[in-house]
């Protein structure tokens, strides 16, 4: 049932894996590659495509309406796709509507965001110039869902110039230190696929990755609000110290405000009302949340049965894709941690793991 579907993002997976790939040199592969997309001058971060290949993955529902409060930039985590994580959720069903008005976009990044974190963070960073550029405030809002919350972190660590582009970005369930379960995950896949996803690897505690994004970006570079919950069940510690956790962040634990008895787990924070509520309140400010003044009822759904129900089935549509995909070979596996791009050594952010 779930082929179909697998095998285009499986075949878009490869397309991008590709044209990486040493080719014969060919006067239509220098045009290419003298089209790259270039980064503002001052940035360390550099683009390896063209910025046609980025304008691609980013979808706008409803387009771009000049909506009073601006764009909202949604970017999903491991193993997903925008309209796995978003579409059966509030952010596309109500966000548009909510407050002053929003235009919602998605971005789906390539190969199911299991390969290269440095990589699918340049989609990332095209997205949040592009869509300012289109917004009415000329800054974007932006909500991400687990890794897509470091996809943005790089982002704006490594293309600085793009930070006061960006008015509030919450993150939901945001590994920003890393998940202690990615190393065993990853044994698991090594016995039985010859290998790992990338992601992965740049997700566990340790990575050359991860320290070299918190040597400068482990703290908010923006407005940032990141949301967890002490019940999730991917992305380990959340009790003490939760791993998003953010210096500089307004950091909201669920359960503080709406119980103990708050069930919402990685799959359903995109789904959960409370942190929607939170969310809309940082986006309506352009700035941080302040959770204190969220009003309570926000703890439950309070909206007609349709909605209602279709929020209900979200986060097993989306804990299915992501199971599926994991066991499902999408993109080439490794068995090392992919090397840091150039420019992140050259900047002086890591000594070791360089390309
Ligand atoms: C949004 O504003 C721009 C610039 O003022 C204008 O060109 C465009 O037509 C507007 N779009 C809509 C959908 O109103």
């Amino acid at each position: 049932m779930l082929f179909p579907r697998f095998a285009v993002i499986a075949a878009t997976a490869i397309g991008f894996a590709g044209s990486a790939k040493a080719a014969p040199v060919t006067a239509a592969s220098l045009a290419v590659r003298a089209t790259l997309c270039a980064s503002p001058s001052g940035d360390a971060g550099t683009y390896s495509q063209p910025c046609d290949t980025y304008a691609q993955t980013i979808n706008c529902p409803n387009g771009i309406r000049n909506a009073t409060a601006g764009v909202v930039l949604l970017v999903h985590g491991t193993g997903s796709t925008g309209p796995e994580t978003w579409d059966n959720g509030p952010y596309i069903q109500l966000l548009p509507n909510a407050g002053p008005g929003f235009d919602v976009c998605k971005i789906t990044l390539p190969g199911r965001s299991l390969g290269d974190v440095q990589t699918t963070s340049e989609y990332v960073a095209f997205a949040i110039q592009q869509l300012a550029a289109q917004s009415q405030t000329g800054k974007v809002g932006i909500v991400s869902h687990s890794q897509g919350g470091l996809n943005v972190q790089w982002a704006l660590d490594f293309w600085p110039s793009y930070r006061p582009l960006v008015s509030a970005f919450v993150a939901l369930a945001g590994d920003f230190h890393g998940t202690g379960e990615g190393p065993p995950a990853c044994l698991v896949l090594d016995a039985t696929t010859g290998g790992c996803d990338p992601s992965v690897i740049q997700q566990s505690v340790g990575s050359n990755f991860l320290n070299a994004l918190n040597s400068r970006g482990g703290v908010a570079l923006v407005p940032t609000t990141s949301i967890y919950t002490i019940f999730d069940d991917v992305i380990q510690p959340e009790l003490i110290p939760a791993t998003t956790l953010l210096s500089g962040a307004t950091n909201v634990r669920l359960q503080d405000y709406c119980g103990p008895g708050y069930l919402v787990d990685h799959f359903v924070i995109p789904f959960a009302s409370f942190a929607y509520a939170v969310a809309v309140d940082a986006l309506t400010r352009q700035s941080t949340a302040q959770p204190d003044s969220v009003p309570k009822t926000s703890c439950a759904w309070l909206l007609d049965d349709v909605l209602l129900n279709n929020f209900r089935r979200g986060p097993t549509i989306l804990r299915e894709a992501v199971t599926d995909a994991s066991a499902v070979i999408t993109g080439p596996k490794v068995l090392e941690e992919p090397p840091l791009k150039p420019y992140v050594c050259a900047r002086g952010d890591a000594t070791t793991g360089c390309a």
